[in-house]
């Protein structure tokens, strides 16, 4: 008996180690942190990003590492070869400093979840994860500060972020009808701005929290008291720490869920609250000067995570004044070693 026990463990084991993963996106921020977790679960794992392989933020020379544009479709069929099981966290993306200034761009990335969906087809991927985000959502829903979470079916009618909302509402569909038409198995969940060390902090593309953490952080070095900060900082949002985006992404991927799902924290504060948080954790007050000509994105945001919470019994661990400590934390180490004008980070 203790040997076909073996047996089975040794068998199911393989079969874990055996899963290959293909994460698109890789050089990126919640690529590069998903690539470790799955590294760390034994799985074999490619990696595919347009960035040149110095500009990853995560780079592991063990897994097989390619530098291209999944735009491209012969692209997608070399990458998705001999895969089990692909996350696609690959866009062109950033911030609203960024979105509003790049709708075209931010569209074409519809490409790249056309292509690999084709290419799973073609190379019999048998599962695929697509990254979707709370720019899905109704403008409409989002006109007050403080709202109620915004709940999964209020992305309907349609009127989401202009640009890079509309590609992630069309690619959800696509993903919907993949599996409808064709058998293909889809995961996908819609982020609520995510934050934590790795991330670009600097360049045009940084979000919120790496914005502000960057702006306080020099504003102390340089001994200024005085930061930017966009809109009247009275607009509100929900920051989802990176190591609860990569816990809730892999239960959902894991399960049998086939819907869509928000992955986000309900913890709903302010820009202006934020700068507080982040007042705290430097030792160090700032005066704001309010830009109101600068992107602002809606007016208040935050995610309903009751549904996942009730089938999965997920939820946010990580409160922000703590994911914000060691984001603050990583990114002093990063500009003390890399000076306060040059991230190696920067290049999309
Ligand atoms: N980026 C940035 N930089 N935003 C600032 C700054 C700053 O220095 N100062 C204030 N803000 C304000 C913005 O004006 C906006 O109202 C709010 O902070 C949040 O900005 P972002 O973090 O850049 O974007 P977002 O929350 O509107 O949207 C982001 O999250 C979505 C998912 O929730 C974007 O990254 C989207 O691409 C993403 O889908």
């Amino acid at each position: 008996i203790l040997i076909v026990w073996q047996l089975c463990n040794y068998y199911y084991y393989s079969f874990i180690i055996m899963s290959t993963y293909l994460v698109a996106g890789a050089g990126g921020f919640i690529g590069g942190h998903l690539v470790k977790s799955l590294m760390s679960q034994g799985h074999n794992v490619i990696c595919a990003d347009v960035k040149p392989l110095q500009y990853w933020f995560q780079l592991f020379d063990e897994n097989k590492n390619y530098s291209f544009d999944l735009k491209e479709y012969e692209n997608c069929l070399k990458a998705t070869k001999g895969v089990d099981y692909i996350y696609n966290m690959a866009c062109n993306m950033g911030g609203m400093g960024f979105i509003e200034n790049n709708k075209a761009e931010c569209m074409l990335s519809v490409l790249i979840n056309t292509n690999l969906l084709r290419a799973c087809l073609i190379n019999k991927v048998k599962k695929y994860f697509f990254s979707s985000s709370a720019c899905v959502y109704n403008a409409k829903k989002q006109k007050e500060v403080f709202i109620p979470g915004l709940k999964e079916e209020d992305a309907y009618p349609a009127e989401p972020e202009d640009g890079y909302g509309w590609e992630k509402l069309f690619s959800e569909r696509m993903c919907r009808h993949f599996t409808e038409d064709f058998g293909l198995e889809t995961r996908v969940i819609r982020y609520h701005n995510v934050y934590g060390p790795m991330g670009t902090y600097d360049g045009g593309r940084e979000k919120a929290p790496a914005a502000l953490c960057r702006k306080i952080i020099l504003a102390k070095m340089n001994k200024s008291n005085s930061i930017d900060v966009w809109g009247d900082g009275e607009q509100t949002r929900s920051f989802m720490f990176i190591d609860d985006c990569l816990e809730g992404t892999q239960k959902i991927f894991n399960s049998k869920l086939t819907d869509v799902y928000n992955l986000g924290s309900d913890e709903q504060v302010s820009i202006n609250q934020m700068i507080s948080i982040l007042e705290e954790i430097s030792n160090f007050k700032v005066e704001k000067k309010y830009q109101l000509d600068k992107p602002k994105g809606v007016r208040g945001r935050s995610s309903n995570n009751d549904l996942v919470k009730k089938i999965l019994n997920w939820s946010y661990k990580i409160r922000l004044k703590d994911g914000l400590k060691m984001t603050y934390d990583w990114m002093k180490i990063e500009i003390d070693k890399h000076g306060s004008n040059i991230s190696r980070f920067t290049k999309s």
